[in-house]
Parts: structure tokens; sequence; C-alpha cells
């Protein structure tokens, strides 16, 4: 279940010649549910055993998804309760809006990364 989201205090570093970069610890993540990423306008969230990286502004009216909540795979709206379907992107039905937008994630020992540069619509 969610808890409060907290930002990531450390700057996000880009290795040379490396789109991808580490935003955070996965113990943090484990703790915290939703991480947002400094700088980038994305969040890390824990899903269910997973690591999902996506837009930090919803797709439909740009409210803040790191003020939302993570329910059953799905991460929910602040604004008006709409949620995304964390394996996909896609919006509940009903919704005039584009699919929530994902990142490539890795982790690495304890350390997560993000491919912040390629775009994909899901995973
Ligand atoms: S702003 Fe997120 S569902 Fe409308």
């Amino acid at each position: 279940m969610c808890v409060r989201p907290i930002s990531v205090d450390e700057p996000a570093v880009r290795p040379e010649g490396s789109g991808w970069i580490p935003v955070c610890d996965l113990s943090r993540l484990k703790a915290e549910t939703i991480v947002r990423v400094a700088g980038l306008n994305l969040l890390v969230i824990w899903n269910e055993g997973d690591v999902v990286a996506c837009d930090r502004a919803c797709p439909h009216e740009q409210a803040d998804l790191g003020l939302g909540q993570v329910v059953a795979g799905r991460l929910l709206c602040p604004r008006h309760a709409a949620s995304f379907d964390l394996c996909d992107g896609q919006i509940s039905a009903g919704w005039p809006s584009p699919p929530l937008q994902l990142y490539p994630v890795q982790v690495r020992g304890e350390r997560v990364w993000i491919e912040a540069q390629e775009r994909r619509p899901g995973r």
C-alpha cells in the first residue's frame, strides 16, 4: 500500500556516454513506495516486487502523480481518481487520456537505475 512519497536528495548523475541514471536505493524505494526523482520530473515506484519508472505528471491534466497511491498494481491519480496500469501505463476505462509514460529500469545491486532518454508506451 501507499505511503507518503519522498524526494531523492542526491543529484541524478548520468555517467559519461550512458543514458542510464542512478536514482535511489532499492531499500529506500521498498520503504517509501513512490520516490520522486529530483530534476527529471519522474517517479520510481515499488509495485508488487517490481520497480516501475514513469512520468510524474498525469497525462490527463498534469496532476502530480507523486501524490497518488499505489494499489493492486495501479497508480491512482490524486486529482480525478483515474488510475494507471503499472505494467503498460494504460489509464482506467472511460478517461480521455494517452497512457502514462513508462521508462526502462534496471536494479544493479542495491541501486535503481532509469534510462530516462528512451520513452516507451508500456513495458
Ligand atoms: S489529472 Fe490525473 S486523471 Fe485527471
